[in-house]
């Protein structure tokens, strides 16, 4: 047999663990807080049905539907990215500065096929989304964590790593961290986009819980202080429309959008048009701003169920964030508990969440007590059953290592 490219073997660890998980959650007896979808009654399945028995006419989009697209996606849903979702965030875009891709992730991998060469550094916070950083590896670029605390990427560090490191790159997903839930500051969002002028970097903001927000107000993205066009802005439509439909859209400076299209063309040709066409749709009957308010809704309750049971039945010394939306939270056992080594256990009890292990790369210390705690996925009823089992495991961790 050939043998494998040695870019496959990054790869292993991290699809382990998502592989174990993604099996354990086959179990329906097992209440999982481990995966980042959103909740199944958040997905427009009746609004789909009805705009596709409406426009998939031959009379109508059936035929632009099924056949071939343009790379830089259609045009009616970049109008609609740019007066929906860019515009109320104060960013000035115009159609050559918007491409539709497949999914958030793929404008991470476009955007690395435009910028990086193998040994290039990429700074990113710590922890970090470890999907990500899997498309960073397979690039060769070598990622170092900067520090963050509870507001954000702490900006001395990463100036710091800038002057050690000379990165090519500095990668942030600014608001409702995953998998923290932390969101970074206004005025550090400003300091970054200031250094990615001054060291002429590029800034990747992948912002896609920033329309999720329960409680607190919006901030601007890092992009909107961007003066030289080093920020690239990408995000999804998995969380406010659907993650099964593969849709997402990078903002940039129209040189940028254009070699991001070059590349995208030699990928995959283009995105899906059958779903930017029943996205575009959506957004243009009116139909995402309630919707919107629903999703924010289902997801705010499960935050605020989970918060309750995080603080009344965990044990004492745990530590934990307070999410003002998205669809995780950080939680931090205290003494020497090793989350991945525990997750086996939470398994048997039928609970199961993510290890915090996965979202730490060279730079910063790796904290095996951590775990990303998802609320996204449970049913509020389902959430202190779980968490009742989870506080039992940990219970049990704890007792065990102090004696
Ligand atoms: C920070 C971050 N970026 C990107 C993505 C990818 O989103 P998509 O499903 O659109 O590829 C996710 C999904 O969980 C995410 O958490």
């Amino acid at each position: 047999m050939a043998k494998f490219a040695k870019r496959i073997d990054y790869m292993q660890a991290t699809a382990d663990v998502v592989r174990y998980l993604f099996e354990s959650m086959t179990d329906p007896e097992t209440i999982s807080f481990g995966g980042g979808a959103p909740a199944r009654e958040a997905l427009p399945v009746e609004i789909v049905h009805e705009i596709a028995d409406e426009v998939l006419t031959r009379e109508k989009r059936g035929v632009q539907a099924l056949q071939y697209g343009n790379p830089i996606g259609i045009p009616d849903l970049r109008q609609a990215v740019i007066d929906r979702l860019l515009t109320p965030m104060g960013l000035k875009a115009g159609l050559e500065n918007v491409i539709i891709v497949a999914g958030g992730i793929e404008s991470m991998n476009l955007v690395s096929q435009l910028y990086l060469e193998p040994g290039d550094v990429v700074l990113v916070e710590s922890p970090t989304f470890v999907h990500t950083v899997q498309i960073f590896k397979m690039f060769e670029a070598r990622c170092i964590a900067c520090e963050t605390d509870d507001h954000g990427l702490v900006i001395e560090d990463v100036e710091a790593k800038i002057r050690q490191y000379s990165p090519k790159m500095i990668y942030v997903i600014p608001t409702f961290q995953n998998p923290s839930g932390r969101t970074m500051s206004l005025e550090r969002r400003k300091a970054l986009a200031e250094l990615g002028s001054q060291y002429d970097i590029v800034i990747l903001e992948d912002d896609p819980y920033c329309e999720m927000r329960y409680s607190g107000d919006r901030l601007p993205p890092v992009k909107y202080f961007d003066e030289t066009g080093n920020t690239v802005f990408v995000n999804s439509f998995s969380k406010i429309f659907s993650p099964g439909s593969r849709l997402g859209y990078a903002f940039a400076d129209e040189e940028i959008v254009r070699k991001i299209y070059d590349a995208k063309t030699a990928t995959n040709s283009h995105t899906n048009v059958l779903t930017q066409i029943l996205c575009a749709e959506f957004f243009n009957r009116g139909l995402f701003e309630p919707h919107l308010k629903m999703i924010c809704d289902i997801h705010r309750e499960r935050r605020n169920v989970m918060m309750d049971c995080i603080q009344s039945m965990l044990p004492e010394g745990v530590k934990y964030v307070y999410p003002d939306g998205g669809l995780f939270t950080w939680v931090e056992l205290p003494g020497q508990v090793d989350t991945t080594a525990m997750l086996g256990d939470a398994v048997a009890q039928k609970v199961a969440y993510m290890p915090g292990r996965e979202f730490f790369v060279e730079g910063q210390p790796v904290r095996d007590n951590c775990m990303r705690v998802s609320f996204g996925g449970v049913m509020p009823e389902k959430i202190p059953v779980g968490m009742e089992r989870l506080a039992k495991v940990i219970r049990s961790k704890l007792y065990r290592t102090r004696s």
